[in-house]
Formats: structure tokens, sequence, C-alpha cells
């Protein structure tokens, strides 16, 4: 199942997460790394790998864009509060933004500073906007401070999935994971709710594990993602 359903993510949707999780992951790793570093070849090398990994996260993140606005997202499982429903879709709504105002804000700031953008050495990107040594030091600023709020907004958005997965113990985690990976839900079944009391059947075969075990008996065994 490529696009998502009523019942769960399909296959685009997973893999785009993960691959934008792994490279932002990076860009932060390499980030880090390389602003403590003295100043050396080997600090330009990483400065140039962070700028094309940020690269390919702003294409990646319009794509996303255009892909959830093509595919919702599947309603949210379990019995959860209004409030609840509304920050969960803030914060990934945010989140989609941040994917793109992140990197965007670094190649703004390089374009200020002068400095090429290329990515991995393939092609370069055009500036976007002229230098000016006071527009790249505000737009240093607004990388940093959008970096915090990165960091706040997926802080908050993994303490929700941890949640949901060892409290609530329903499917909202698995249904993100690649089907090989032990993801649900990837034959367009239901990947449902707790065990106890509530559905949780993935790939749609009935109730889950139901033994109170307290596990989703979803077993990796989906075929396309
Ligand atoms: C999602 C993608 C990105 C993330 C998560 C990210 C994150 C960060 C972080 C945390 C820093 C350190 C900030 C500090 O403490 O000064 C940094 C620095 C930097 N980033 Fe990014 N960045 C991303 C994309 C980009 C892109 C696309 C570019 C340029 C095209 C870029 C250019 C830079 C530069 C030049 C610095 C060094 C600033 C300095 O030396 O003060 N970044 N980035
Ligand atoms: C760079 C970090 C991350 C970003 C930018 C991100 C972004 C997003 C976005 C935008 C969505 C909504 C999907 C949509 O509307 O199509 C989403 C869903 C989800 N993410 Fe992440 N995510 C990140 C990291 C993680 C991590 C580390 C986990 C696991 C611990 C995770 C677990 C989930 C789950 C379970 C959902 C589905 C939620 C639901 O069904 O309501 N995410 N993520």
């Amino acid at each position: 199942m490529l696009g998502n359903s009523s019942n769960g993510y399909g296959c685009v949707s997973r893999v785009v997460h993960w691959l934008a999780v792994i490279l932002v992951a990076s860009a932060f790793g390499l980030a880090w790394v390389m602003t403590e570093m003295a100043s050396s070849p080997e600090k330009f090398r990483l400065y140039g790998i962070h700028k094309s990994i940020g690269a390919l996260i702003v294409a990646l993140g319009l794509a996303r864009i255009a892909w959830t606005a093509a595919q919702p997202a599947p309603p949210p499982l379990g019995e959860l509060a209004p409030w609840q429903r509304a920050a969960a879709k803030a914060v990934h709504g945010l989140l989609l933004l941040w994917l793109v105002a992140m990197p965007l804000s670094g190649w703004l700031m390089s374009s200020a500073a002068g400095r090429p953008v290329s990515v991995f050495g393939w092609f370069a990107l055009p500036a976007l906007i002229g230098p000016d040594r006071p527009t790249a030091h505000a737009l240093g600023e607004v990388h940093e401070m959008l970096a915090s709020l990165g960091l706040l907004l997926i802080g908050l958005h993994v303490a929700a999935a941890l949640w949901h997965h060892f409290v609530l113990k329903d499917g909202t985690l698995r249904r993100m994971l690649p089907c090989r990976l032990g993801g649900c839900g990837c034959d367009d079944g239901a990947c449902g709710g707790p065990p106890e009391g509530r559905s949780c059947g993935c790939g749609g075969h009935g109730g889950g594990s139901g033994d109170g075990s307290g596990s989703c008996g979803c077993g990796g065994k989906g075929k396309d993602a």
C-alpha cells in the first residue's frame, strides 16, 4: 500500500518519515561537531556535508507537505481528549513546516554570508539573497533559534509516540514503522488500540494478541515498506 488509508500510513509516508529522521539527526550531529572544531579544512568539509544534508531535507520536507496534502494522515488511534488530538495535529503541522524552515534559514544565512551551497559537489544551489554581514548574523541567530524550537517539537513528538506505545499500548508507533521492522496496518487493515477492552488488529485480522499481555501482535509480516 503506497498511499495512506483511513486505517494507517502507507509505505511512502513511513519511508519518508524515517528518512527525514535520519537526515535531521545527521544534520544536528554534524552541526554540533563542526561548530566546536577549530578552523581547518576538515571543519569546512563538515560544513559542506551539513549544508548538503540540509538541502536534501528542504526537498524532502516540501515533498512531504505535498504528499500529506494529497494523502491525509489517518485519524489518531485510541480515545484521546479533544485537546490531545488538537495538540498532535498542531505538532505534526509545525514539524512539517520546521522541516522546510530550518534548512531554508541555513540556506539564507549562507547566501547572506556570500558562501556557496553545494549539494555533495554535484551541483550548487543559487544564492537566495545578496551578501550582507548583519543579515547573515541575524539569520545565524534565527537558524540557532529554529534548531532549539525543532528540538522542543521533536522532544514532545517522541514523548507522545512513546506514551502511546508504552502507556496506552496502542498501535500508533507501529503504524508508522516500516512493515519489515514490525510495522502494522501494512495491508490496509486496522492497526488498533490496546489489546484489552479495545481492538488491536494488525492487518485487519482481528483483535490483537488478546492475551492480556499488553502486546499488540503485529509481527512484522507486512510486505511493502
Ligand atoms: C534540518 C536541517 C538543519 C539543521 C537541523 C541544522 C542545524 C544546525 C545547528 C544546530 C547549528 C549550530 C548552531 C550554533 O550553535 O551556532 C547549525 C549551524 C550551521 N548551519 Fe545548519 N542546520 C540545518 C540545515 C542547514 C542548511 C541547509 C544550511 C546551509 C545551506 C546550514 C548552514 C549552517 C551553517 C553555515 C552553520 C554554522 C553557523 C556558525 O558557524 O555559526 N544548515 N545548523
Ligand atoms: C526529525 C524528527 C521527526 C520529525 C520531523 C517527525 C515528523 C512527523 C510528522 C510530520 C508526522 C505526521 C505525519 C503526517 O501527518 O503524515 C509524524 C508522525 C509520527 N511520528 Fe514523527 N517525526 C520525527 C521523529 C519521530 C520519532 C523519533 C518517532 C518515534 C519515537 C516518531 C514517531 C511518529 C509516529 C508514531 C507518528 C504517527 C503519529 C500518528 O499516527 O498520529 N517520529 N512525524
